[in-house]
């Protein structure tokens, strides 16, 4: 049994061009309407800082503040979470140059941003992400780790805990200082935390495979195959323990290599993401725009079950721009799969119309210019 996550109330001040707005939701999805410009995707953002980093379009702090408020911004909301009623205060003040990100829950102050996933999960896919089998491997690797993190929120403190050992590194043998213990001490904290990263993306693809398989012959939305590459291929099968010694065997043998390079070539800041749309057989770098938007929401979809699965609580979902790329029978099966989850989504168009399907399962609101109308 799952159990669903809602917000009940969102109140923004000074948010992009929404100066103060108060939301109160039940329940039900959430569709977005409005002109282009109005707001919709900011009013998503605003949802996705509910969880840790820097929100659906990875925006600097300082450019969210309303522009002409010099007193930063503020995003409050209630809800229904996965310990209960919960009241969470997030944004940012003048003074700081707007850079630091506050957080209360509760009205007490959070120790760390990752305190919010006891509460709630958010999942988003935008049309900024339409390039993503085609653009670059860093992308698709973000990506991954989003997913991973949304089960595993170690996972970040992971990934930073090594770019970290990883700079300190680089600087050492770029400034040509190869003191043998500094470096071996630097390189098995690499090989731990590298490996732990490793590992956890892979149990994640494993996890998300078994699902998507399961799923196999949906005829709305094709079923990716998910692989990594890049980093320790054909080696995760074995002991933590002995991927680190290969790793740090390749860090050490690689140090004069990665001197002349500038940076440290092998690691998981190196892996890739590989996915193939499985019905076709075939690199989804290499499918129509069409069939990569398909294996996109299939692939978010697939992941919000399984996050629903593993934690007990179906996720909130952000889909923006949804409707546009998919034709009515496609609408029509999205809303049934949204429904299948079981959590609250929030969806933006510009015609209320592509929604019609959803009747009574949503509720409509109406964007216009940083104001919103029922
Ligand atoms: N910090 C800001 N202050 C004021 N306006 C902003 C700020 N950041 C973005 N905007 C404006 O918000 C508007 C709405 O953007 P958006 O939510 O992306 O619209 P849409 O409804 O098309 O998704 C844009 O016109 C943009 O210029
Ligand atoms: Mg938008």
């Amino acid at each position: 049994m799952t159990h669903k996550v809602s917000l009940s109330l969102l109140k923004l001040a000074d948010y992009r061009n929404y100066a103060a707005v108060t939301l109160t939701l039940d329940p039900r999805h959430v569709v977005l309407t409005g002109q282009n410009g109005a707001g919709k995707t900011n009013l998503m953002e605003a949802v996705s800082f509910l969880s840790p980093g820097r929100g659906l379009r990875r925006a600097v702090l300082a450019d969210i503040a309303r522009v002409g408020a010099p007193g930063g911004f503020s995003i409050f909301a209630e809800l229904e979470g996965m310990e209960g009623g919960v009241e969470i205060g997030t944004g940012t003040e003048g003074g700081d140059d707007g850079q630091i990100r506050r957080l209360r829950i509760n009205a007490t102050q959070a120790k760390s941003v990752d305190e919010l996933t006891d509460h709630l999960r958010v999942l988003w896919l935008t049309p900024s992400m339409d390039g993503l089998f085609t653009g670059p491997s860093s992308d698709r690797r973000r990506f991954l780790d989003r997913l991973v993190l949304s089960l595993d929120p170690a996972h970040g403190r992971r990934a930073s805990d090594f770019e970290r050992a990883m700079r300190s590194r680089n600087k050492l043998i770029g400034e040509g200082r190869f003191d043998p213990s500094w470096l071996t001490g630097l390189e098995r904290q690499m090989a731990s935390l590298g490996v732990a990263m490793a590992l956890a993306r892979q149990e994640m693809l494993g996890l998300l495979g078994g699902l998507i398989a399961q799923g196999h012959g949906d005829p709305a939305f094709p079923s990716a195959t998910l692989s990594l590459d890049g980093f320790l291929d054909g080696a995760l099968h074995q002991p933590a323990i002995d991927l680190e010694d290969i790793y740090v065997g390749m860090l050490q043998d690689g140090r004069y290599r990665d001197a002349a390079a500038g940076r440290t070539l092998d690691g998981p800041h190196r892996a890739d993401l590989m996915v193939r749309h499985r019905e076709k057989d075939m690199d989804a770098g290499r499918c129509s725009t069409g069939e990569q938007k398909a294996l996109l929401v299939g692939l978010i979809l697939a992941h919000a079950r399984l996050v629903a699965n593993m934690t007990g609580h179906a996720p909130i979902l952000l889909l923006d721009e949804i409707a546009a790329h998919l034709d009515a029978g496609r609408r029509a099966a999205l809303f049934d799969r949204i429904d299948a989850i079981g959590g609250q989504t929030f969806m933006t168009g510009t015609d209320r119309s592509m929604f019609e399907a959803l009747g009574e399962r949503a509720q409509f609101i109406t964007v216009t210019d940083g104001h919103l109308s029922v």
